[in-house]
């Protein structure tokens, strides 16, 4: 078994004591220093230095990945994140806010798993509240083991002890704890610890590990960023608990492509995997209502189509609100303000209120066309064309900006039936865009304000460099 010390890391320099001590003698720094853990792995199964074995470089090319065999999850959207399955010893950390769906989703592995041997570590719920899970979901979960234990050391004993384990799945990483180590679990040396210890547990015995790390409010896992650095690859799974839609995210995988997305739906029986996302979340799109235009933004690789809403109304007290629901607020005063000055609309005494429907987030810069054009959609009280698609990003000057993967995002709108496309190839201006965007050839062109911009960027377009 590798040993454990506790140790007092200084968070400045790094510089690490055996007690705690308020001013680093290293860099002079006061209370820097915070209790942390060090593994180390005994001599018999680390490095070989010392037994007389001769330690050589390998040439890369002499590698073989084909023998690399990935064990799928036989969920696609799941499979697609991690890249195409778990890789022997891969250790992942699935991270969401509590409630979000994390163990629904692992059993609902599990249940995909079919004959699969799989190791239910339980430290948040009792083995009866499993099984009602599984029952909800219409789970025998005959290949389903679970074990009660907090203790790490026992865990990975039992793990070992176990023939024909496919995967084990430790929920969560907050509820072990090692006596080698001091604090309470959940704390960062135990969190810390307990992961280093699974992680060469992993590694030793080839069997995947998931582990379930809850996220605090401000969307880090909870205490243990270090965990990030220890772990092969980290889930995050998103969405608004008030909508079905999940969101499940790379953010780092030492065995796949990073930002891929796999999407799903909460059912009465678990997750579902959504495989055409795009029109689901059209589903109850209303074609020619004013303040409604859709996007195409790129989530990871793949181009989805999401319903910007906005509503303007008149601000009866002074200062006009400006709200937005799944997308950034500073962003749209921005748009706000490139609308106003770069189209001559007066927004100034409206209230705005933005949404993106469904309970997604978008944080592409793709989108900011479409949120521009719903916003003056409904000021205006003018609907969008039917069967148009907007992207593009805005810039201060009120010209549409290129973005990235245009192919994939028109070859996207036009599978599902959209015509129009207004995006940086299409319209160049802001203006052009929504004159083309609003049904009944609404033209802003004849604004004060736009005539003005177009003189400035004359001007500016006769500075050539030399
Ligand atoms: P859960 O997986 O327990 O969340 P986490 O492990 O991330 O804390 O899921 C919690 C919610 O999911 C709970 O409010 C009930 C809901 N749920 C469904 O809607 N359908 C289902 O089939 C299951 C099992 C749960
Ligand atoms: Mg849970």
């Amino acid at each position: 078994m590798p040993k454990i010390r506790t140790v007092y890391t200084c968070q400045n320099c790094n510089y690490q004591a055996s007690h705690w001590v308020g001013q680093c003698p290293q860099c002079g720094e006061w209370n820097t220093f915070i209790e942390d853990v060090v593994v180390s792995q005994n001599s018999k199964s680390g490095s070989h230095a010392g037994k007389g074995v001769t330690i050589a470089p390998i040439q890369l090319s002499k590698i073989s990945t084909k023998n690399i065999k990935r064990l799928s999850s036989n969920i696609s959207e799941f499979d697609r994140v991690l890249g195409g399955g778990f890789v022997p010893g891969q250790v992942v950390l699935l991270a969401g806010e509590p409630g979000i769906g994390k163990s629904t989703i692992l059993t609902d592995i599990a249940k995909s798993l079919g004959d699969k041997k799989i190791l239910y570590v339980a430290g948040e719920e009792s083995p009866d509240q499993i099984k009602i899970r599984a029952e909800r979901m219409g789970y025998p979960a005959e290949n389903l083991f679970i074990l009660q234990e907090s203790g790490v050391e026992q865990i990975i004993s039992v793990a070992e002890a176990e023939k024909d384990l496919a995967l084990i799945i430790v929920d969560s990483v907050q509820t072990i704890y090692s006596d080698e180590i001091a604090g309470i679990s959940g704390s960062l040396p135990q969190v810390r610890g307990c992961t280093q210890l699974l992680t060469m547990a992993a590694k030793r015995t080839g069997i995947p590990v998931v582990l379930v790390g809850h996220v605090n409010k401000e969307g880090v896992v909870a205490g243990p960023k270090v965990l990030e650095h220890i772990v092969d690859t980290i889930l995050y799974l998103e969405g608004d608990p008030q909508h079905m839609f999940r969101m499940l995210r790379t953010s780092k995988n030492r065995f796949g492509p990073v930002s891929e997305v796999g999407i799903f739906e909460m059912q009465e029986k678990g997750m579902k995997e959504v495989k055409n996302p795009s029109e689901l979340f059209l589903e109850e799109h209303v074609a020619g209502t004013s303040g409604s235009c859709i996007a195409v933004v790129m989530e990871g690789y793949r181009p989805l189509l999401f319903e910007v809403q906005a509503l303007t109304i008149r601000t009866s007290f002074g200062y006009p609100r400006r709200t937005a629901s799944g997308f950034n607020a500073n962003r749209l005063q921005v748009l706000v303000a490139t609308i106003e000055k770069r189209t001559g609309i007066d927004l100034s005494g409206h209230d705005i209120y933005l949404n993106i429907a469904g309970g997604f987030k978008i944080s592409e810069y793709a989108a900011d066309l479409a949120v521009c054009i719903a916003v003056i959609s409904s000021v205006k009280d003018l609907p969008i064309k039917e069967k148009s698609v907007v992207y593009g990003e805005v810039g201060l000057n009120g010209e549409v900006r290129r973005v990235s993967h245009t192919e994939k995002r028109s070859k996207e709108a036009k599978k599902l039936g959209f015509e129009i496309i207004i995006s940086p190839e299409t319209a160049k201006s802001l203006n052009e865009a929504v004159s083309k965007a609003l049904s009944k050839g609404y033209n802003l062109d004849s604004g004060k304000h736009a005539k003005q911009n177009t003189t400035e960027s004359k001007r500016y377009n006769a500075v050539k460099p030399v």
